[in-house]
């Protein structure tokens, strides 16, 4: 993507301070193009074209599972960068513990770190970036840094740091650049930055050192020093005869309560030649008004050598040139940033005419004359943001045929007149950002045939058509157009596809339009970008996404979707198609609530996914052997479930290999109870593999089975099943209601004639004398009625029936009558009144011979009488228990009224 920097940010050296030191000289010879920015020096050629190939093999990540850290997110890119941002550690060991020790780069900033114990990193002994900025570090064991041979970069600034004891720093015989920053550093140990034998860089910029003698002192040993940054510290006094400044290549004060200025106006002409030949003169910081002759203060030898003239930050309104200043002819950069030039009038930089770059962004410019810029044939780049510009007359950049980048961004543009650009033919970049364009007419980039990156982001364009990109078609690279007011309300292209022509196109953005958003993507907007590698149509409300919308894009690389979420809910099937080539897909916050299969159609290549802030529960199973490539996923915030539909999610995660961000924090919601929640990557899921089947099984079987036997059990023991029936509701009648109602008698006797002598003989005289009333017919039925009522009556005025049965008692009509008119009352009333005493032993087979629910009576309850004399007694108490059960409580004493006859008892229940 493009990395071209508008760079409005503010001067990173900015402090509000006043009194500034401005010596930026370089002994050697000066950078072949003016640029004296001194830049780390790149690692050692070889050890770089090594690293990528022993990279892929340190880094053995756990094999063959996915993978995640516990407070790291290694980069998808740069699979050695581990970055632990925001985690709230307080110790090192919490980060660091499962690292690969092939990480090369980490950085532990915005964290709660307080110290660094001895050997902390020892771990990661490749590590050559080390960022520990913006934590709470109070101190540094000595040692701290042990194990760390190959560390190039370390970063301790924004810590708590007062002071710097040797051996802190021992053992980082290569770091090249230290910065310590924006601590209150007041004591430097003479001897702390002595095993810094490679140092070119230092810097200690709003620290409290109250004196720069300790620094000279600290910094002595480091042979390599190129650039030593004390601004913003305590130093009053600068006795610079005390630093060794061999090497020094840039030497930085400003900040510091020496009063600089005031040196430099009392300064006489010439004052500088005794310095080396001067590269750079830069004057920013101080209150000048006028920039007038400065070279006045060089030596003659020097003003041949002077490249760059910087001027940030002062009062400056006019641009007078100093025509007797020949120190200017051969300058190549100037900046005059951050001053108060209203006016850019003819020829003001008429006296300069080497300039390579220059710089007048940030001022009050409002007019720039349209010869302003004569003469400037050699002029590459030329800063004009932040600006208040309104209007470019043709011809204005006429003379600026090697101009390679324009920038106007920050403006108040509001019309690209046609010709504005005429005679730019070699400009790669023009950065129109943040003005007023609402329209952009056809001819508005003509001349511009040589185009490679167009900013026109931050306007408020409500279209852009093909006929306005057609001077710029055959190599326009870059299109930024984001924060536009695009709009589309239907899928239908109310005009030909804006970027049909763009066949060099690899870098379009479309983010945040203004202010609801694109809304909805037409049909055929993106046709014709067939070199289209990124795509950012993030912050853009869609609505929807038609189905062919990525059709022709089959180079894309780089798609997100981010932050996108307008209720799309779903993505439209196939939207993926022919994205054969896609590495990184980003749908954060996109509002899916479900994503199938069929939408990650052929998206083979994908590398990077995210899908962090959805509304998903569940993945879909089939992702899995959809994605092959993958090695990055990113699922925070997504309310997935720990339910079977993600069974499969535990078991793949591992085996595939793909780092999860934060694998280990994914908790199934819920959780509540007290219970530990449970988590996705390790969720029991045995619940889900269970075998249905044999639980459907065992659950119908009985059903059948029983359904079944219903038909038989009802044909062969249908009455026999109803009358235990009905005896079990007797014996639970009897149990839980115990009769209230008296009877006239304890027990009707019913028996056949031919067992009389037994009856009067034993029976009657052995039961009367246990106090139990007896019915019986000869002596107890009513004369004169009819027989049956009589029997009726006695059944029912007696609390129980015996039955003497013998055989001839089954052989007589009365007998049977009776024992059939007893177990009625076991119908009616749900009581068993039926005792039956055997007198003989009958077979079954002779007992088959009456009825069958008889015999099923006859042989759960009857009594035998014994023929051996011991054993009657036994046989009576039983007997009598048998006629007693089913009293009442305190009825069992025995009430003498009642001897009215059997038939005057009340009447039979109904
Ligand atoms: C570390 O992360 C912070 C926060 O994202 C970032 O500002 C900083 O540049 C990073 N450090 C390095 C060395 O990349
Ligand atoms: C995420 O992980 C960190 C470190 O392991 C832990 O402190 C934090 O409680 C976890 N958060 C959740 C929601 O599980």
């Amino acid at each position: 993507t493009a990395q071209y920097n508008p760079a409005l940010a503010p001067d990173p050296q900015s402090s509000p301070v006043q009194t500034l030191a401005l010596f930026q000289y370089q002994p050697q010879r000066p950078p072949p193009h003016g640029g004296t920015k001194t830049r780390m020096r790149p690692p050692a050629p070889s050890l770089r074209r090594l690293l990528p190939l022993l990279l892929p093999l340190l880094l053995a990540v756990p094999g063959g599972s996915a993978y995640g850290f516990r407070n790291c997110i290694q980069s998808p890119r740069d699979p050695g960068l581990f970055r632990c941002v925001q985690r709230f550690l307080e110790a090192v060991a919490g980060a660091v513990a499962d690292l690969p020790p092939a990480a090369t780069a980490l950085n532990l900033s915005h964290n709660s770190l307080r110290r660094l114990p001895p050997a902390a990193f020892a771990r990661l002994p490749l590590l050559r970036t080390l960022d520990l900025a913006h934590n709470r570090l109070a101190g540094i064991a000595p040692g701290a840094f042990a194990g760390l041979g190959a560390l190039a970069t370390l970063d301790l600034a924004h810590n708590r740091l007062a002071e710097l004891a040797e051996g802190a720093f021992a053992g980082l015989g290569n770091l090249s650049s230290l910065r310590l920053d924006r601590n209150p550093l007041a004591t430097l140990a003479p001897g702390a930055l002595l095993p810094l034998a490679n140092l070119r860089r230092l810097s200690l910029r709003g620290g409290r050192l109250p004196a720069l003698g300790p620094v000279a002192l600290a910094v002595r040993p480091l042979p390599r020093l190129r650039l030593l940054d004390l601004c913003g510290n305590n130093l009053s006094a600068a006795p610079f005869a005390r630093l060794c400044l061999r090497n020094l290549s840039r030497l930085r004060l400003a900040g510091n309560p020496l009063d600089v200025f005031r040196l430099l106006e009392a300064l006489p002409n010439g004052t500088l030649a005794a310095c080396p030949p001067l590269g750079t003169l830069d004057l920013s910081r101080n209150r000048l008004r006028r920039l007038g002759c400065v070279g006045r203060l060089l030596g003659p030898q020097q003003r041949g050598e002077l490249r760059e003239l910087v001027a940030e930050h002062n009062l400056l309104r006019w641009l007078s040139p100093c025509q007797a200043a020949p120190a200017l002819r051969r300058l190549h950069n100037v900046s005059l940033r951050f001053n108060r030039i209203l006016v850019a009038g003819p020829r003001a930089f008429a006296d300069a005419p080497h300039l390579r770059l220059l710089r007048l962004d940030v001022n009050g410019l409002a007019r720039l004359d349209r010869q302003a810029l004569q003469g400037l044939r050699e002029l590459r780049e030329l800063r004009l943001d932040n600006n208040l510009l309104t209007d470019l007359y043709d011809g204005s950049f006429a003379d600026l045929g090697q101009l390679r980048t324009l920038n106007l961004r920050n403006n108040r543009v509001s019309v690209l007149f046609p010709g504005a650009f005429a005679g730019l033919a070699r400009l790669q970049t023009l950065d129109l950002g943040g003005n007023n364009l609402r329209h952009l007419a056809p001819a508005a980039l003509q001349g511009l045939g040589g185009l490679r990156r167009l900013y026109l982001d931050r306007n408020r364009l409500q279209e852009v058509s093909a006929a306005a990109f057609a001077p710029v078609q055959a190599s326009l690279g870059v299109l930024d157009l984001r924060a536009n007011a695009l709009r589309y309300i239907s899928r239908r292209p109310r005009q030909r596809p804006p970027f049909q022509h763009l066949r060099c196109l690899y870098d379009l953005k479309l983010q945040a339009q203004q202010p609801y958003g694109l809304r909805i993507i037409p049909h055929r907007f993106f046709e014709g970008l067939t070199a289209l590698r990124s795509l950012y149509l993030s912050q853009n409300w869609l609505l929807a996404v038609p189905a062919d919308a990525f059709d022709d894009l089959a180079q894309l690389r780089y798609l997100t979707l981010a932050d996108s979420s307008g209720g799309m809910g779903d993505l439209p099937a196939g939207v993926f198609k022919n994205l054969t080539s896609l590495r990184v897909l980003d749908l954060e916050n996109v509002g899916l609530r479900s994503l199938g299969p069929e939408v990650f159609g052929n998206l083979s290549r994908l590398e990077q996914l995210q899908l962090a802030k959805n509304e998903l529960r569940t993945l879909d199973r089939r992702l899995d052997g959809q994605l092959p490539a993958l090695r990055y996923l990113d699922l925070r915030k997504c309310p997935l479930s720990c339910a079977c539909a993600n069974a499969w999610l535990p078991a793949w995660l591992g085996r595939a290999r793909v780092q999860v961000v934060y694998l280990y924090n994914y908790s199934c919601g819920g959780g509540g109870g007290g219970r530990p929640p449970a988590y996705l990557h390790s969720f029991d899921t045995r619940v889900c593999f269970l075998d249905v089947g044999l639980y459907l099984f065992a659950g119908t079987a009985p059903a059948v089975l029983l359904l079944l036997a219903l038909p038989l059990l009802h044909h062969r023991a249908y009455w026999r099943l109803r009358y235990h029936l009905y005896l079990l509701r007797a014996w639970a009648n009897g149990r839980w209601r115990p009769e209230q109602r008296r009877y006239a008698y304890d027990s009707f006797v019913s028996y056949n004639s031919a067992d009389e002598g037994w009856v009067l003989g034993e029976l009657v005289p052995e039961l009367e004398r246990g106090a139990l009333r007896l019915c019986l017919h000869h002596r107890d039925f009513s004369p004169g009625r009819a027989i049956v009522d009589n029997i009726v009556d006695a059944i029912y005025n007696s609390r129980k029936t015996v039955c003497v049965v013998s055989r001839s008692y089954l052989r007589s009509e009365w007998c049977s009558l009776e024992i059939q008119l007893a177990s009625y009352r076991l119908f009616d009333e749900l009581r068993d009144v039926l005792v039956l005493v055997f007198l003989e032993a009958i077979p079954d087979a002779e007992l088959s011979a009456y009825h069958r629910m008889r015999r099923v009576l006859l042989k759960r309850t009857y009594l035998s009488w014994p023929p051996e004399p011991p054993a009657r007694p036994l046989f009576w108490a039983k007997l009598k228990r048998a006629l007693r059960s089913g009293y009442a409580e305190g009825e069992e004493e025995g009430e003498e009224e009642g001897e009215e006859g059997c038939g005057e008892g009340g009447p039979p229940p109904v």
